[in-house]
């Protein structure tokens, strides 16, 4: 009679166990069939009224029913784990090579595009890119440049002086000292890269920015040379076919030595406010070599000689951009920058 009762119980509760369908059903139906006032427990009491052989058996048999509805039990809750994981997991997949949301790619700086620019153009014409010391010797950035020691621009307010007798370099041209002494003639080089000067801060005027300097050295080389590339670049870097002219000025570093101006490029020649009416916009300074320069790194200025040139490229990225400022190019501010 309890034989029949238990196999009657155990075939229920496992129909109650396989129709839970949360996890909370199945907790309930494990108090129900498995708990101290379930129906087992209800059996187990019964059978102290049985003969000990009697018992026995049936204890045997009640046992072997409670262990297989126990893991009856825990493989449904089994399922109900793995059908909680892959939920969580289909929630939180994420690609790992998408890019992380919010951010934008970042841009290259207005002077850094026309630096590359440049680089590329005298690149195409053989031209090596060189790099130099930001502390410079004095040798290499004035002695070497053929500029005496009585010459204004060594003067306390325009050099940054370090406290061992070197400076910051005021210029790009030690790059050229130094690309000759390395490289010897015939050569082609320009040089980008950072300057110092000891001004006083205003829209137009910084203690840092970028020039960038260039030097051809063969034989024979004339003005028309160096007035060939100086059209080819600043009509690269402004788009369009610019005039230009050369005004006769002064580098000790040079002889004949020129200001080279554009026409205006707001108004193309006519006048106006930026070029003060007067047509013209002054872009480099550049000439011919001096023999005493070519001498001073080891080149025979008799078999060769070369044009050189040196211009600000923080300035020339302010007129490609029309930027009035020029403490906006360093100030880092991403408003700023985000527009390049
Ligand atoms: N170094 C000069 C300057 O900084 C520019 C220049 C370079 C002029 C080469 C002539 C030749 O102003």
């Amino acid at each position: 009679m309890l034989e029949a009762n238990l196999t009657e119980l155990e075939s229920a509760a496992r129909r109650r166990i396989e129709a839970a369908a949360t996890p909370e059903e199945l907790e309930a139906a494990r108090v129900e069939v498995l708990g101290r006032k379930g129906a087992l427990a209800g059996i187990s009491k019964g059978m102290g009224r049985l003969a000990p052989e009697e018992r026995a058996r049936i204890g045997k048999l009640l046992n072997a029913a409670k262990q297989s509805l126990e893991a009856a039990l825990e493989a449904r809750q089994a399922r109900f784990d793995s059908d909680a994981l892959a939920r969580r997991l289909d929630a939180e997949w994420i690609d790992l090579t998408l890019p992380a949301p919010g951010t934008r790619p970042g841009s290259l700086h207005p002077v850094t595009r026309i630096q590359e620019e440049i680089e590329d153009l005298f690149s195409s014409f053989g031209f090596v890119v060189l790099d130099g010391p930001e502390v410079e010797t004095e040798y290499h950035n004035f002695d070497a440049l053929n500029i005496p020691a009585t010459h204004p621009a060594r003067d306390a307010q325009d050099t940054f002086w370090l406290t061992d007798g070197n400076l910051l370099r005021t210029h790009t041209s030690p790059v050229q000292v130094r690309g000759m002494e390395r490289l010897g003639p015939p050569l082609r080089m320009i040089a980008p890269g950072r300057v110092f000067r000891n001004e006083e801060i205003d829209a137009s005027h910084e203690h840092t920015f970028y020039q960038i300097e260039g030097m051809m050295i063969d034989r024979e080389v004339s003005v028309g040379h160096l007035i060939y590339f100086m059209k080819t670049m600043l009509s690269a870097v402004f788009h369009r076919d610019v005039t230009l002219r050369l005004r006769p000025g002064f580098f000790p570093f040079v002889e004949p030595g020129f200001e080279l101006d554009i026409h205006c490029l707001i108004c193309g020649g006519e006048g106006c406010p930026v070029c003060k009416q007067s047509g013209w916009v002054e872009q480099l300074g550049c000439g011919l070599v001096h023999p005493n320069v070519l001498r001073m790194s080891g080149i025979d200025p008799e078999e060769w000689n070369g044009f050189a040139f040196g211009l600000g490229l923080t300035r020339l990225a302010m007129m490609r951009y029309a930027i009035d400022d020029i403490r906006q190019l360093q100030g880092g501010d991403l408003r700023f920058l985000m527009q390049f």
